[in-house]
C-alpha cells in the first residue's frame, strides 16, 4: 500500500460513509407526530390562535386536506402567513414535523399515514419550490432598498 492510499483510504471511507448517511436522512427523527404536536403546535392549534386551523375542525381542515399531503406539508414547513416555518421550533427533522401534519390531518377528518422517503422527497421539492419564491421576493425587496439608498446619496 502506497503512503497516498494509506492517508487517503481512511478519509474515502468516510466519504462513503457520510453519502450513505444522508441517503438515509430524510427519515431521521424519531418523534411520532402526537409528540410534536403536544411540544410545538398545540400551543396555537387547539386554540386557533391567529386563526391556526384548530385540530377536529373537519370543516377548517377539509380544504386543507384536499391540497394533497405533499403540498400542505411543505408549505406549511416552509411557513404560512401567520404559521411560522416549521412551526416556530428547529428541534424537529423534515420527517417529525410531516409526522405532526399528518397526525392533524388524521384528527381532522382526513387518513394521512406518516410518511415515508418517497413522500418526505415530494414534501422537500414542495417545501423547496417555495423557497425559491421567497428568496426571489426579498432579493427584489433588496434591490429596491439598494435603489432606494443610491438614489438618496
Ligand atoms: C405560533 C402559532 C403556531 C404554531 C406554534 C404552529 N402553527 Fe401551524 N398555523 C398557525 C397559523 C396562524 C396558521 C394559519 C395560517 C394562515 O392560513 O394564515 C397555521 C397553519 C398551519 C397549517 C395549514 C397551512 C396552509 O397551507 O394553510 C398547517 C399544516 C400547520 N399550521 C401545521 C403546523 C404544525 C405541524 C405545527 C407544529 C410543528 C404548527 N403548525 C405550529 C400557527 C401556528
Amino acid at each position: 500500500m502506497s503512503i497516498h492510499t494509506r492517508l487517503f483510504a481512511p478519509a474515502i471511507a468516510l466519504l462513503f460513509c457520510h453519502a450513505a448517511s444522508a441517503q438515509s436522512t430524510l427519515l431521521q427523527g424519531k418523534k411520532s407526530g402526537e409528540q410534536v404536536y403536544k411540544s410545538v403546535c398545540m400551543a396555537c392549534h387547539e386554540t386557533g390562535v391567529a386563526h391556526a386551523p384548530k385540530v377536529g375542525d373537519r370543516a377548517a381542515w377539509a380544504p386543507l386536506i384536499a391540497e394533497g399531503q405533499h403540498v400542505l406539508t411543505g408549505h406549511a414547513w416552509v411557513g404560512v402567513r401567520a404559521m411560522p416555518a416549521r412551526g416556530g421550533s428547529n428541534e424537529s427533522s423534515l420527517a417529525e414535523f410531516a409526522r405532526a401534519v399528518a397526525h392533524m390531518a388524521r384528527n381532522s377528518g382526513g387518513d394521512w399515514k406518516d410518511p415515508d422517503a418517497k413522500l418526505l422527497r415530494q414534501i422537500a421539492s414542495e417545501a423547496d419550490k417555495r423557497l425559491v419564491k421567497s428568496i426571489k421576493e426579498q432579493q427584489a425587496m433588496q434591490r429596491e432598498l439598494h435603489a432606494l439608498v443610491k438614489a438618496a446619496k
